[in-house]
């Protein structure tokens, strides 16, 4: 939800804070601040809206090398000045990402010390530790008991007055990693905020207590004894946190997919065989059903696998909102596999969602981005879908990854079910190469996707509509084009719309149908002519294939048409060039594609 950042070191800190907050500030971008050594001053500034806001504020002759910082998505407390971290209590200075449970029972409590400036949950944790250094004059032991008492999510960067050279972390359920480079040491929430100085990182458990001065970078475990931890190290490269000449991070990530689908071919598929996929995903025989969870466009792609287990692995499949399987009632059953998507690992309802499917004794597979993310950690078995860093807030590139890897995934039960033969499953590959050179066609002439974004960027409104996995593909794309260009577009099942919502259609309503499947494309374009005789705009993405059989009845104003593969990988090569569309008409709208308004790139909190 919130980006923090801490460093030690011998850069000027200032610096490292703000570069480290820019690559954070996908996370949320309501407010920002740091706060930083100064003569053994901590001296702390702040501004509401963007980093550039805060770099504006901050004194360039101000010579300091240690400092902690933050950017924001509010939860508690509007977007402003006071609400804005870093928060000072009594000795304390803190940066936090993460929502404070208890905070209101434990504000209470601490009234009778302290008086509170502002609204956040954050302020009552910096006054809480504050009391309990106070109490036990001693750091680890005040943060110790920290962790013991809070609940909630909490990544803490913490530096105390009367220590203004060091800097502690404390984490729980919010992401952190830390680093050390020639005698620099970093905290942050993720690792593009350290990838410009080193791909090596920690990670910290939860109870465990970090320590970062100018001596090192110490990790203590929950008996507050000095452990050692291994390094992690992160494959991509900083090109990945770099806008490489585009425009914008979400351009540059749809450029990135042909390069994803490769780095998947590369890892799971070097033979294109499908034994590579039993080798590198193992064996999936046992189980009779699916449940697949997940937020937004993550519940989307399992919309769309949904399709590919029941069609080609003839396992039933749910598809499930992860804020509504956490509190509904589990029906558990031991040959069911859960398996749960995220590109960042850390939605909290995905990940609460994993722990009750745990608690019922269901085996969990995560589909994740995010190396080491929490999801990843806690899932029985992960696949890594090898997106690498996407940073623009709307998914592009990790969302057909997590789609592709699940159709491997329903190809591979399905060859180990003995309904797709070796030659069959193989045959299938073989299009993936057809798929990235379709790929690389589609970004490379989006000519024909600015025209159409051209002449309906001015729209109020949109209807996206098909039939079964058509139907999977409208809901990611109108939430594409609703999440970037704040029109008001809906998705619709095509045989629905005569049941109420077509009174909403009037002249020049733009309706987009996506028409892949040969065996219901009559029925779905039945649906649109319905609309066309309310005088509907209808934008028609279809194949090449349908078209043929449809080219001398032109019922529509704009055609989209894409190449056949296999229908296995067929949603992967209509998906782009809608990418395309809302990227175009967002940036003709003048909007702020990379971080659109009130999102944030992960959703940490409830
Ligand atoms: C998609 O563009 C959005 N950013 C959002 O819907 C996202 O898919 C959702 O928050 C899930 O995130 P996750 O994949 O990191 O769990």
């Amino acid at each position: 939800m919130c980006g923090i950042i801490g460093y030690v070191g011998r850069q000027d800190a200032k610096e490292v804070l703000i570069s480290g907050l820019k690559a954070l500030e996908y996370r949320g971008y309501d407010s920002s601040g740091i706060a930083f050594n100064v003569k053994g001053k901590i001296k702390i500034i702040k501004k509401e809206g963007k980093v550039l806001n805060l770099e504006k504020a901050i004194d360039k002759n101000d010579t300091t090398f240690e400092g902690i910082g933050h950017t924001r998505w509010a939860t508690h407390g509007i977007p402003n000045e006071i609400n804005a971290h870093p928060h000072h209590v009594g000795n304390v200075t803190i940066v936090h990402n993460g929502i404070i449970e208890n905070y209101i029972e434990l504000k209470n409590n601490l009234k009778k010390k302290y008086s509170f400036q502002s609204e956040t949950d954050t302020e009552v944790a910096c006054a809480l530790i504050d009391s309990l250094y106070q109490e036990n004059k001693d750091k680890l032991v005040a943060l110790k008991k920290t962790t013991e008492i809070i609940t909630g999510s909490y990544a803490f960067g913490i530096i105390f007055d009367d220590e203004p050279d060091t800097i502690y972390a404390i984490r729980k359920d919010s992401p952190l990693v830390l680093a050390e480079k020639e005698n620099n040491f970093f905290i942050a929430s993720d690792i593009a905020a350290i990838l410009p100085y080193t791909n090596h990182y920690y990670l910290l458990k939860e109870g465990e207590i970090a320590k970062l001065n100018h001596d090192g970078l110490y990790f203590y475990n929950n008996d507050l004894s000095i452990i050692k931890k291994d390094e992690n190290i992160y494959e991509g490269t900083l090109d990945d946190v770099m806008k490489n000449g585009y425009d914008h991070f979400m351009l540059k990530e749809i450029n990135d997919e042909t390069k994803v689908y490769q780095n998947i071919i590369n890892s799971y598929l070097p033979n294109l065989d499908i034994t590579d996929l039993e080798k590198h995903f193992g064996s999936f025989k046992k189980y009779d059903h699916i449940t697949i969870i997940g937020c937004g466009s993550a519940y989307h792609a399992g919309l769309v696998a949904k399709n590919y287990f029941e069609n080609y692995a003839n396992i039933p499949t749910d598809v499930e909102l992860a804020s509504e399987y956490r509190y509904k009632k589990i029906f558990s059953n031991r040959k069911e596999l859960v398996i749960l998507i995220s590109q960042s690992g850390e939605t909290a309802d995905t990940l609460e969602a994993l722990r009750k499917a745990k608690e019922n004794n269901m085996d969990t597979l995560g589909i994740i981005n995010v190396l080491s993310s929490s999801i990843a950690r806690e899932s029985d078995k992960v696949i890594y879908i090898l997106a690498g860093v996407e940073i623009a807030v709307a998914t592009t590139k990790a969302y057909l990854a997590q789609v592709l890897i699940l159709s491997l995934l329903a190809l591979l039960m399905s060859y180990e079910k003995g309904l797709t033969t070796k030659e069959e499953a193989n045959k299938h590959l073989k299009d993936l190469k057809k798929v990235i050179d379709i790929t690389k066609l589609i970004v490379n002439d989006n000519q024909k996707y600015q025209l159409i974004a051209k002449k309906i960027y001015n729209e109020k409104d949109m209807f996206f509509i098909g039939r079964g996995i058509d139907y999977a593909l409208c809901m990611e794309a109108s939430l594409k084009m609703k999440e970037i260009s704040y029109i008001h577009s809906e998705a619709y099942a095509a045989g629905e719309l005569k049941h109420g919502t077509i009174s909403l259609i009037e002249d020049n309503t733009v309706v987009i149908g996506i028409v892949t499947d040969k065996n219901i494309a009559s029925k779905t374009i039945s649906n649109l002519k319905e609309t066309k005789a309310r005088g509907s705009n209808i934008i028609l993405v279809t194949t090449s294939e349908i078209y043929e059989e449809i080219k001398t009845d032109k019922f529509y104003n704009e055609i989209i048409l894409i190449d056949n593969v296999t229908p296995l990988f067929q949603s992967l090569i209509i998906t782009t060039p809608l990418q395309l569309l809302s990227y175009y008409v967002a940036l003709y709208k003048g909007e702020n594609i990379d971080q659109p308004r009130n999102l944030a790139k992960s959703v940490t909190v409830e």
